[in-house]
C-alpha cells in the first residue's frame, strides 16, 4: 500500500466515531443498517428458531439451555441471562446483562476456573418492602449493584414491580406489594442504590405481569382508570424519581396488545407523558413481530433470535420497517449504553467484598419481617432450650427459584442461628429433621435455577413431640417456595395449610401447653398463606418470608430480641382465599379462553377490604412490635404530613408509620381510602419521641385521581390518616381543595 493510502486509511480510522467519545447520533450516521438490526436484537443465536409457544405453557422452560447460560455468543460471564451485540470498530462492545431481584445470578463456578463466583442472596423483593424504609433498599441496591459491577455486569434485570393483585401469583415474592405508592417508593430506592455503583437496572415486567399462568400469551382486560392508578403508577413512580437505564416490557396483552407491541404503553406514556430517558428490552422471547415491537418503542429484543435479525433486514428493505424508527432505537440503546462499564472500560476482577454484603443483607432480613401474632411469647430468654420443628427449620429457603433465583456461598437456616446464638436444640428432633431431608434430598437433583428441591415433611410423632417436651419452648417453622413458570393453587399444602402442618402445630401446642411452655411459628414463605387458626395454637407467628442468606441469624435477631420487629405488611392477609377480590379473575376468566378480566378494578387488597368492610386476618400495614408507639400532633403543613412518634414501651424500636387519604370521589367504584404516603422513623429509645415530616407530594400528586381520561384533583374535603396500618387509623386532619 503507498503511503497517501494509508495515511487516508489512519484518517478514516482516527475520523470514525467511537462510542463513549463521539455523540451518538454521530455513531449511528457511521452504522450500516446490518450492524443497527444486530444492535437492536441479542445475541442469543446459536438456536434457530424458538419452539412455537401455546398457551399455558412458559416457554422459557422449554428452550434449549434455560436455567444454565442463556448467553452463549460472547460468554463474558457466564450464566448472565443475555448479551447485546458488539461493533467494535465503533467502540460498542457487548453489553452484559443478568437476573435478579434478590442478587445478582450468575454461575457460582467456572470450567477450568477454581475460583468462585458466588453471589450475595439478599431478602426477597416483598420482605423489603415490608421494611417501609427506602433508604435501607438502597443500601441494599447498591450492594447488588457492587456486585453487579465487579462481576463484569453492566445491566442488572431487576426490580421486579408487578403488583401483587393476588396472593397465588408465582412471583409475587419477586415483587414488592399490592399498593403501588409502596411498590413504586420501594423499586426507586432500589434503583437509586443499584445505580449508584454506576451500572443499570432493568424495571420490569412492564406492565400488569400479575401471573404466571399463560403469560407470554394472556390478554388481560384492564380498565384506563386501574391501569393508570395501580398498575402503572408504581412504574411511573420509578421512572420520574429514578430514571433506570431500562425498562423490560412484559409478555402478556393488555387489552388485546402484547406490551412489547404497545405504542400507547411504552412510547405516548412511558417516554411522552413520563419523559423516560433509557430504553425499553423485551422479556425473553417475548411476543412475535419484531416490527410492531420496533414502532411501539421496544428499543432491544432479547435474548434475540436469527429469525428476528431476519424479518428486521427483510422489513427494512421492503420499506415495513422505517430506517428512522431503527435509527431513534438503537440511538435510545447506545444512549444507556455510554454509561456502562464495559463502555467506560472498567476493569473488573471478579472482587466484591461478600463479608460485608451478608451483614447488609441480615441487616435488611430483620428489618423486614412481621410479626403477627405474640400474647407475650417473644421475645425468648436469652439462653434456653428449643424444641425445634419443621423441615424448614433445618432447610429454611432464602429466595424463590426462577430468574430471582441467586447462587449464593451458603445459607444459614435457623437451626444454625439459633445454635449460632446459645441456644440448645433438643438434640434427638435435630437429628430426626436433619437425617430426613439429607435422606430425601440425595434422592432429589441438585439445587439450581428451576428446582430448588424441598424434602416432604418429616412426620414426627406423637412420641417424639411428648419428649421433647422437657425443652423450654417450641418453634415450629413452616415454608413454601414458588418461582417463575407457574402460579400457586388455592388448595391444601399450597395456599391452605396442609392437614399435616396443621396437625404439627396442633399437636406440639397441645404437648407444650400443657406444661404451660410457649409455642412460636414462623412463617419461610414467598407470598401469602392460609394462617387458618395458627394464631390459637401458637403464642407467636413471626412471618420471616423469604429472608436471603443470612436467614437463620435474621429470624434468631428477631425471636432473640436482638432487635425488636418492625416490618408491616405490604399486603393484605385475607381470612379466606375467596375474600381475595380478585379469585373470581384470577388466570382466566370463567368462560374465557386466554382472557382474564381486571373485573375488581380499583378494588385490589386494602382498597376492597377497606371499602367493603371485609375483614382480613391480618390487615395491610399491619405489623407488631416488643415496645408500643404513641401518635400526637398531627397536622398538615406545607404540603407536608407532620406527625410526633413517641416509643411508649420498655424497650427501643422502629415505628412504620402511614398516611391514608380520604378523596371526594369523581367516578363510581372507587376505595374509600387510600396510602398517600409513608415514612419510618428512627430507632426510639423508651420514652423518646420523633417528629417525623413527609412531603405529600413525592413525583406524582397521591390525591389525584384519573377521571375522564386525565388525572383531576378534585374539589372538596381530603381526610387524612396518620395510621399504624390500613385498619388501624390514628388522627386525622384535613384539607379543603378548592
Ligand atoms: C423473566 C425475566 C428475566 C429473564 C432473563 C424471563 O423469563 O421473566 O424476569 O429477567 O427471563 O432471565
Amino acid at each position: 500500500m503507498r503511503i497517501s493510502s494509508l495515511i487516508l486509511l489512519a484518517a478514516a480510522i482516527a475520523c470514525t466515531p467511537k462510542l463513549g467519545k463521539s455523540p451518538v447520533e454521530k455513531v449511528v450516521a457511521n452504522m450500516t443498517s446490518e450492524e443497527k438490526v444486530r444492535t437492536v436484537v441479542g445475541t442469543f443465536n446459536d438456536v434457530a428458531t424458538p419452539p412455537p409457544v401455546a398457551p399455558g405453557v412458559n416457554n422459557r422452560a422449554d428452550y434449549p439451555g434455560s436455567g444454565e447460560n442463556t448467553a452463549r455468543t460472547y460468554n463474558q460471564v457466564p450464566g448472565a441471562a443475555g448479551d447485546g451485540y458488539p461493533v467494535e470498530r465503533l467502540g460498542i462492545p457487548a453489553i452484559v446483562y443478568a437476573d435478579g431481584p434478590a442478587g445478582l445470578r450468575i454461575d457460582p463456578r467456572r470450567e477450568g476456573d477454581e475460583k468462585t463466583y458466588f453471589c450475595t442472596a439478599f431478602p426477597s423483593a416483598t420482605l423489603l418492602s415490608s421494611t417501609w424504609d427506602p433508604a435501607l433498599v438502597e443500601k441494599v441496591g447498591a450492594a447488588i449493584g457492587d456486585e453487579v459491577l465487579r462481576y463484569g455486569v453492566d445491566v442488572l434485570l431487576a426490580p421486579g414491580m408487578n403488583l401483587q393483585r393476588n396472593p397465588l401469583t408465582g412471583r409475587n415474592f419477586e415483587y414488592y406489594s399490592e399498593d403501588p405508592l409502596l411498590s413504586g417508593l420501594t423499586s426507586a430506592a432500589y434503583v437509586a442504590g443499584v445505580q449508584s455503583q454506576g451500572v443499570g437496572t432493568s424495571v420490569k415486567h412492564f406492565a400488569a405481569n400479575n401471573q404466571e399462568l399463560y403469560r407470554n400469551g394472556i390478554n388481560e382486560i384492564i380498565s384506563e382508570r386501574a391501569l393508570r392508578e395501580l398498575y402503572l403508577r408504581g412504574f411511573e413512580i420509578v421512572v420520574k424519581k429514578a430514571q433506570p437505564w431500562t425498562v423490560m416490557s412484559s409478555y402478556n396483552k393488555i387489552n388485546g396488545t402484547y406490551a412489547s407491541e404497545n405504542k400507547w404503553l411504552l412510547t405516548d406514556v412511558l417516554r411522552d407523558e413520563w419523559g423516560y430517558e433509557g430504553f425499553v428490552m423485551t422479556d425473553w422471547f417475548g411476543a412475535d413481530d419484531p416490527v410492531l415491537q420496533m414502532e411501539a418503542g421496544n428499543d432491544l429484543l432479547m435474548p434475540g433470535t436469527p429469525n428476528q435479525i431476519d424479518e428486521l433486514n427483510e422489513a427494512l428493505a421492503s420499506g415495513r420497517l422505517s430506517e428512522e424508527v431503527l435509527d431513534r432505537n438503537v440511538a435510545n440503546i447506545l444512549r444507556v449504553m455510554e454509561k456502562t462499564p464495559r463502555v467506560k472500560g472498567y476493569a473488573y476482577k471478579n472482587d466484591p467484598d461478600l463479608a460485608a454484603h451478608a451483614v447488609v443483607s441480615r441487616e435488611a432480613a430483620r428489618e423486614g419481617m412481621v410479626l403477627l401474632h405474640n400474647n407475650g411469647a417473644l421475645p425468648l430468654a436469652s439462653s434456653g432450650k428449643v424444641a425445634l420443628f419443621g423441615n424448614y427449620s433445618y432447610d429454611t429457603q432464602p429466595g424463590g427459584s426462577g430468574s430471582g433465583y441467586v447462587n449464593r456461598a451458603y445459607k444459614v437456616t435457623l437451626d444454625m442461628g439459633l445454635e449460632a446464638a446459645g441456644y440448645t436444640l433438643d438434640a434427638s428432633l435435630a437429628e430426626a429433621y436433619r437425617s430426613h431431608i439429607a435422606a430425601e434430598k440425595a434422592k432429589m437433583p441438585e439445587e439450581y435455577f428451576w428446582v430448588v428441591p424441598t424434602a416432604s415433611e418429616y412426620k414426627v410423632s406423637a412420641s417424639e413431640i411428648a419428649a421433647s417436651a422437657g425443652a423450654d419452648l417450641a418453634i415450629v417453622t413452616l415454608g413454601r417456595m414458588s418461582g417463575e413458570g407457574g402460579d400457586r393453587t388455592a388448595e391444601e399444602g399450597d395456599y391452605l395449610l396442609s392437614a399435616q402442618e396443621k396437625q404439627l402445630v396442633k399437636r406440639v401446642s397441645e404437648a407444650f401447653h400443657r406444661q404451660g411452655k410457649p409455642v412460636v411459628v414462623v412463617l419461610n414463605i414467598g407470598a401469602p398463606v392460609s394462617l387458618d387458626q395458627l394464631d390459637r395454637w401458637a403464642d407467636a407467628v413471626l412471618l420471616a418470608w423469604l429472608p436471603g442468606q443470612e436467614a437463620g441469624h435474621a429470624i434468631t435477631d428477631i425471636l432473640s430480641g436482638v432487635v425488636s420487629p418492625s416490618g408491616k405488611l405490604p399486603v393484605t392477609l385475607a381470612s379466606r382465599y375467596e375474600d381475595v377480590p380478585s379469585a373470581r379473575n384470577f388466570g382466566v376468566s370463567e368462560g374465557e379462553i386466554n382472557t382474564v378480566r381486571y373485573a375488581e378494578d380499583l378494588m385490589v387488597g386494602y382498597r376492597y377490604f377497606t371499602s367493603a368492610g371485609v375483614k382480613p386476618k391480618y390487615p395491610f400495614g399491619f405489623g407488631l412490635s416488643y415496645t408500643s408507639f404513641a401518635y400526637d400532633d398531627f397536622r398538615i403543613e406545607g404540603g407536608e404530613l407532620v406527625l410526633t412518634v413517641t416509643n411508649t414501651g420498655s424497650v427501643a424500636g422502629r415505628e412504620a408509620v402511614q398516611f391514608y387519604v380520604e378523596k371526594p370521589a369523581l367516578s363510581e367504584g372507587r376505595p374509600v381510602r387510600e396510602l398517600c404516603a409513608y415514612t419510618k422513623t428512627d430507632v426510639l429509645a423508651p420514652g423518646a419521641s420523633q417528629q417525623v415530616r413527609v412531603a405529600l407530594k413525592n413525583v406524582v400528586n397521591p390525591l389525584e385521581q384519573w377521571a375522564d381520561g386525565a388525572w383531576i384533583l378534585a374539589r372538596g374535603t381530603y381526610r387524612f390518616w396518620a395510621a399504624a396500618s390500613s385498619e388501624d387509623l390514628r388522627l386525622s386532619a384535613q384539607i379543603n381543595v378548592e
